[in-house]
């Protein structure tokens, strides 16, 4: 249920607004009662008449006032579960480090959309549609209970037709949300891939590809939608069927028995629209929540993780080991029985060829991936495959850095508190001095660093990986972007500062370069 996330007090005001609001229709059963009641006995006089209707009319218009509340506070409530769901949908997508965009995109934006008008929606709508049934229920029951009873009768008996049909309507609603991710995903690279597109003149495959997602997904929606609306349909007419033909006869035969007056069976067929209207449209809403359990099955799996923000500062460290380590993806080995070791401050540097697995390795030794066999050892440790206390060792210069469309002291910093001198000193080291002085720390870098070149998004992310202070720098081509002086001139400070050591791959490095480390590995050999 999604209204376990909201404000308990508004919830419970919520609650009681619906019933006051359901008592409208009271108003009128009880004012058409009275009135006709009175012309068939010709009981009281005219003017008491227009009293009543007065009275009525004047209780009708406090009720909308509250009416206002009610329908302000619906809004309120959902709006209040929103945010909470969005808070932790990306908390724990965030933790996820996924490499695709596909599925966390779609949860963030059309799943929870749909949460938000399927369930949230509905589930508030039960309770109202639950408190109009109660209170019709009590009231038609203090008037005339024989007839209510057949009412309620007659109007449950049809829910029993549509529990075949619950089964189907999930698996419907699986498919398009599966052909829903597909599109959301083919939409962003064709958004992204917009400049490649415009180059080669290939907008046209990109577009009919997403055309062609859209059609799958639209395909599904229809067929989602039409399978719940012919059950809806299908229960509607056996609903009338049974809550108009048999209560109408019953009443009939009540009245002709001279049991039971016009006013009172007028009163009951106006009440009867709140027991079978709540009824089909709570029968309605819940197929509509449970079409929607597919994507709260992943919505939940957000919920209830935990989220680990325990970090561990000043790690030390005496050797890192390396030892048989392999992967492999899909069966195909990518590195076998990698083996080197790696003491406190030393500088390492890792030689092999493009695509042969350098990449993978810097993964694995922070833990993002788990290897096929083999050990990480971080003095007696064993952190293979183990994120949460492996990540925490290294800092990480990446070959595709990853730049977020906020500030440029935001890329630098990710908005941790540090001082001026630590700040200044990272900005020299990584080269970045000349850069600040001109756009100033709030320049707005753009998305990934559009509005950077090549080699500052890199001079970037190696301020980050100093700014970070980790016993371990990985380095993965860090300074492939980079001319010849400022690459040497990175070096010169990554490679003589005692403080960390530096593990770094690359494929193509000068020979002045290879000179300050202490140790080159060749990994292809
Ligand atoms: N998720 C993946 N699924 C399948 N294969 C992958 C995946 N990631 C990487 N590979 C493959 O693994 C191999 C090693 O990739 P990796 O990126 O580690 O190479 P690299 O040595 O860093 O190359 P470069 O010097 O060009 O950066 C490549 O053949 C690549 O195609
Ligand atoms: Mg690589």
């Amino acid at each position: 249920m999604s209204l376990k996330f909201a404000n308990k007090k508004k919830l419970a005001l919520y609650a009681l607004l619906a019933c006051i609001s359901a008592c409208g229709n009271v108003v009128i059963a009880y004012v058409t009662k009275i009135m006709l009641n009175s012309a068939q006995y010709h009981r009281g006089s005219l003017k008491q008449l227009v009293l009543i209707a007065l009275l009525g009319a004047i209780v009708l218009i406090l009720i909308m006032f509250l009416n206002f509340g009610y329908r302000y506070l619906r809004f309120d409530i959902t709006r209040d579960i929103n945010l909470k769901l969005k808070d932790k949908t990306i908390s724990y997508l965030v933790s996820q480090q996924a490499d695709s965009q596909k599925e966390g995109l779609n949860l963030m934006t059309n799943d929870l959309k749909q949460i938000e008008s399927l369930k949230i929606a509905n589930e508030l709508m039960i309770i109202s549609e639950a408190a109009a049934f109660n209170i019709s229920i009590t009231v038609g029951l203090l008037n005339s209970w024989l007839l209510t009873v057949i009412f309620v009768v007659a109007t449950i008996i049809p829910g029993f037709v549509q529990k075949p049909f619950v089964k189907d309507i999930q698996n419907k609603a699986k498919v398009w949300e599966e052909k829903n991710a597909e599109y959301t995903q083919a939409v962003s690279d064709a958004i992204n891939g917009s400049k490649t597109a415009m180059l080669y003149d290939v907008q046209l495959p990109i577009v009919s590809y997403v055309v062609k997602q859209a059609k799958q997904m639209e395909n599904s929606l229809r067929t989602l939608n039409y399978t719940q609306g012919a059950i809806s349909t299908l229960f509607m007419t056996i609903a009338d069927i049974f809550s108009f033909t048999i209560p109408f006869l019953v009443g009939a035969i009540l009245m002709f028995n001279g049991q039971i007056g016009a006013g009172t069976l007028v009163m009951i067929v106006q009440l009867s629209n709140d027991f079978i209207n709540p009824i089909t449209m709570i029968f309605d809403q819940l197929n509509q929540i449970r079409s929607t359990q597919p994507i709260w099955n992943k919505i939940e799996k957000a919920l209830h993780f935990e989220h680990s923000t325990l970090s561990s500062s000043d790690l030390a460290f005496k050797q890192l080991t390396v030892n048989d380590l392999s992967y492999a993806i899909n069966g195909k080995n990518i590195l076998s029985n990698v083996n080197f070791t790696v003491k406190a401050g030393e500088k390492v540097l890792l030689m092999a060829p493009s695509g042969f697995g350098k990449t993978t390795l810097l993964r694995l030794l922070v833990g993002q991936l788990t290897p096929t066999s083999g050990s990480i050892m971080i003095d007696h440790q064993n952190l293979a495959g183990n994120w949460r206390k492996a990540h925490d060792y290294f800092g990480y210069i990446n070959q595709k850095p990853f730049m977020f469309n906020r500030s440029l002291i935001f890329n630098l910093t990710f908005g941790k508190k540090y001082s001026e001198s630590e700040l200044t000193g990272a900005i020299k080291l990584a080269g970045l001095t000349q850069l600040v002085e001109e756009k100033g720390l709030d320049y707005q870098i753009g998305q990934n660093g559009s509005n950077l070149s090549g080699g500052q998004i890199q001079r970037i992310e190696i301020a980050r990986a100093i700014l970070a202070k980790r016993p371990i720098l990985l380095a993965d081509e860090a300074t492939s972007a980079l001319d010849n002086t400022l690459s040497l001139q990175i070096h010169q400070t990554l490679l003589t500062n005692p403080n960390f050591a530096v593990i770094e791959v690359a494929h193509k490095i000068s020979n002045r370069e290879k000179e300050m480390f202490d140790k080159i590995i060749d990994l292809s050999k």
